[in-house]
């Protein structure tokens, strides 16, 4: 029996990857994506069409929405879509608030509207939230239950849709599992990330802008290590239970480009910049939890998959070329 899985904002990266992913197993895939800037057009996606149906329209759309839950059996829904870059909500934060926020209440007051009418079995949520939530760590690491500090808009707002996601499962009776995961590598990432820009930037032979002095520290995790961890999630679904989901693999900045170096065998040169407003220090997440309940651990080390990363965007051309009608590497999150 195939699972029917309802994913927004499957254009956009982990969403890409993850459909790539589950296509080739037995799962039916039902994307709802607004398809934004940074979204990944259909034709460059590289999956099974067979049981993949693609709905170009906004979460917001009740109708669209209610018309997908209503006819199609949806078993479990993963909420992906957002507006996921701290640059970017640095300059527009009402944005943010308005499609991370608004868009997470409507998508879970139409269930909850269909739920009454029961016109629907309830359907498995798996929300989608970030290391952000939790701030800047300066020692150790957040567990699940690690008090929210969040000091970006995109990262208030993300703290705000856990929020909003745990009062929907308490008055009226939402099924959801909150998964943080820390921060993903991999293709199909927009170039206005850290690790994009390195890559490019390095094979294109420019300089690397660094903010500030480069020692932030991220915890870093190839996206396939994510899509395997969403599908035990989804397979082992608890309404409720949280996870934190991370590789336990911090670098710096600085140390980032230091891998790049030797991975590509060639001198990169840095460009101090002027720093993030707000930038946060160190992210750091305890994954414990999920590690020991399901034997987890990540496949891929940092090496490999930034070796696997390079490889893609060095052969994936057009999806780049595509990419800079929206973005040519201008700088993002000036006050
Ligand atoms: O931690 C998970 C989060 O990771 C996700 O929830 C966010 O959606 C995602 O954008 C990412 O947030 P970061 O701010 O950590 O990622 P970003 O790639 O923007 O930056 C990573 C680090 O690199 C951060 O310390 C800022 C720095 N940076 C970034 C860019 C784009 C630079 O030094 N230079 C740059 O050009």
């Amino acid at each position: 029996m195939y699972k029917n899985v309802l994913v927004t904002g499957g254009s956009g990266f982990i969403g890409v990857n993850l459909i790539n992913y589950l296509s080739k197993k037995k799962y039916k895939i039902f994307n709802v994506d607004k398809i934004s800037y940074c979204s990944t057009k259909e034709k460059y996606k590289k999956l099974n069409k067979q049981n993949y149906f693609f709905f170009k329209g906004k979460i917001q759309s009740k109708l669209l929405i209610k018309k997908i839950l209503r006819t199609r059996k949806i078993h479990t829904i993963i909420h992906l879509a957002s507006e996921s870059h701290v640059d970017r909500s640095i300059e527009r934060p009402f944005e943010f608030i308005k499609q991370n926020i608004i868009s997470t209440t409507s998508l879970y007051s139409s269930i909850k509207e269909l739920l009454k009418e029961e016109k629907i079995l309830n359907p498995n949520i798996i929300h989608i939230s970030t290391d952000e939530v939790f701030g800047s760590i300066t020692k150790k690491s957040a567990s699940e239950s690690y008090t929210f500090f969040p000091n970006s808009p995109y990262s208030a707002s993300k703290a705000s849709t856990e929020n909003i996601a745990r009062s929907f499962v308490e008055t009226y009776g939402l099924k959801i599992s909150i998964v943080r995961l820390c921060n993903n590598y991999g293709p199909y990432q927009f170039p206005e990330k850290f690790i994009p820009t390195c890559i490019l930037n390095s094979i294109n032979n420019k300089s690397i802008p660094i903010y500030g002095h480069g020692k932030n520290v991220r915890e870093w995790m190839h996206v396939l290590d994510s899509c395997r961890a969403l599908e035990t999630i989804m397979n082992n679904f608890e309404n409720k239970v949280n996870y934190n989901i991370g590789s336990n693999v911090t670098f710096t900045n600085l140390q980032i480009i230091k891998t790049l170096k030797k991975v590509l065998k060639k001198n990169i040169v840095v460009d101090h910049v002027f720093d993030r407003p707000g930038h946060d220090l160190r992210y750091s997440l305890n994954s414990n939890k999920f590690r020991k309940k399901f034997n987890w651990k990540p496949k891929y080390s940092f090496k490999e998959g930034l070796e696997k990363t390079i490889k893609w965007y060095k052969k994936n051309n057009s999806w780049i070329k595509d990419t800079l009608k929206n973005y040519q590497g201008e700088r993002i999150g000036k006050i």
